[in-house]
């Protein structure tokens, strides 16, 4: 089960899956125990029930195909494609290579293995000072590093002086133990771990550029089929662009050892259409929902002082940044970074103490009672 990584997966039982227009394809990945335990605990009618509010648009706002598999030969993005041709490269010249040696090996070592005996009393020809040896294992090794030095140098001069045409987006990815904050600077919207942009297409060109820094220790960023791995160091910017040319939610992940939920800190890239991506803008440019049916949740909510580290636009005493801006908390599929769906249940345990399903996550068991945890769950869930 694959739900760590893609919580529609998790949600969608084998039958429910074509129905929700979900691939039904799963790649083996390790879970934790405690992770497999919660999930079997879904029964079939919760399933359901998940996949009815996921087509009625109440829980995800649109049904994208969810890549799953990060394999770098199948590049959706101009970088990753350059990436790609570059990789195949490399290895049909290395493959060459170990073919050459390797074949040379295995037959001089059945053309001259030891026959007998009198083999010991006889040595090889000695050769010494041939040219034409010298040569064939000098200037070929030199002209094929010749070449990929001139390739990969031309690639890397590709993107490093690259200057996008048409509509550009830029985004401000911020590394925290152990989540993404994502910052929209020109349209002043903030959320954390999904990361959206528009699709290039030839009628509407758009590149998106990444400024990635961190807030803390050094992660790493890197979404296969889109770029390159890229650091993420405190006190610099480090730069990338996408070009995606394909829509639908690709999977990364955090590449340098941050602490214990490194391998928790999963990006999720969802390209969308363009009026897709600019409804979503819109939608996350909004003000905060303020349903009168949730004050007391929302009081709670500062009492317990989460606002010291969560953002929540408007509300007085909820303006920390530690912690995932939360004013459209509903507007995400994920929790924790991509550890779990964004659903009730998951909220709830989450609520309870976040170190259940994310355990070394800075976020502290608040030892909220059973009716704050109802109270904050109730108010968070409106925040769509
Ligand atoms: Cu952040 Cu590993």
């Amino acid at each position: 089960m694959n739900w760590l990584k893609d919580p529609t997966t998790q949600l969608s039982q084998p039958g429910a899956c074509s129905a929700a227009g979900m691939p039904s394809e799963s790649g083996p990945r390790g879970t934790k125990r405690l992770h497999s335990r919660l999930c079997n605990t879904f029964s079939f009618g919760f399933a359901v029930l998940a996949v009815c509010a996921a087509l009625s648009g109440t829980l995800y706002a649109e049904d994208l195909p969810v890549h799953r598999i990060e394999n770098i030969f199948q590049p959706t993005s101009l970088p990753a494609e350059s990436l790609s041709f570059l990789s195949v490269l490399v290895l049909a010249i290395c493959a060459g290579i170990f073919v050459i040696v390797a074949g040379l090996l295995t037959y001089s070592i059945i053309r001259y293995r030891r026959r007998g005996p009198e083999d010991d009393a006889t040595e090889p020809a000695q050769v010494y000072g041939s040219t034409a040896i010298e040569l064939a294992w000098t200037v070929p090794p030199i002209l094929i590093v010749v070449v990929l030095v001139l390739v990969t140098g031309r690639v890397i001069g590709e993107f490093s002086a690259f200057q996008p045409l048409g509509n550009n987006e830029e985004i401000r990815i911020i590394g925290h133990r152990f989540w993404w904050e994502v910052r929209y600077p020109r349209y002043q919207v903030v959320t954390a771990n999904e990361i959206h942009v528009p699709i290039d297409d030839r009628t509407q060109p758009a590149a998106t550029k990444l400024i990635l820094e961190s807030a803390d220790v050094a992660h790493g960023f890197w979404v296969p089929k889109l770029n390159g791995k890229s650091w993420v160091v405190p006190n610099y910017r480090n730069e990338m662009w996408i070009k995606p040319f394909k829509t639908g939610i690709y999977l990364g992940n955090c590449t340098v050892l941050c602490g214990p939920q490194h391998a928790n800190m999963l990006i999720r890239v969802v390209v969308q259409a363009p009026d897709a991506f600019y409804r979503w803008l819109d939608n996350q440019q909004k003000p905060t929902v303020e349903d009168p049916g949730v004050e007391q949740g929302r009081k709670e909510f500062v009492e317990n002082t989460c606002g010291t580290c969560h953002r929540i636009q408007n509300l007085a005493g909820a303006d920390g940044t530690f912690g995932p801006d939360l004013t459209h908390f509903m507007s995400r599929e994920t929790l924790g970074s991509g550890v779990a769906p964004n659903d009730k249940e998951h909220l709830h345990s989450w609520l309870r103490d976040p170190q259940i399903l994310k355990p070394g996550c800075l976020m502290p068991n608040m030892k909220l009672d059973d009716r704050e945890v109802d109270l904050i769950l109730a108010y968070l869930r409106t925040l769509k």
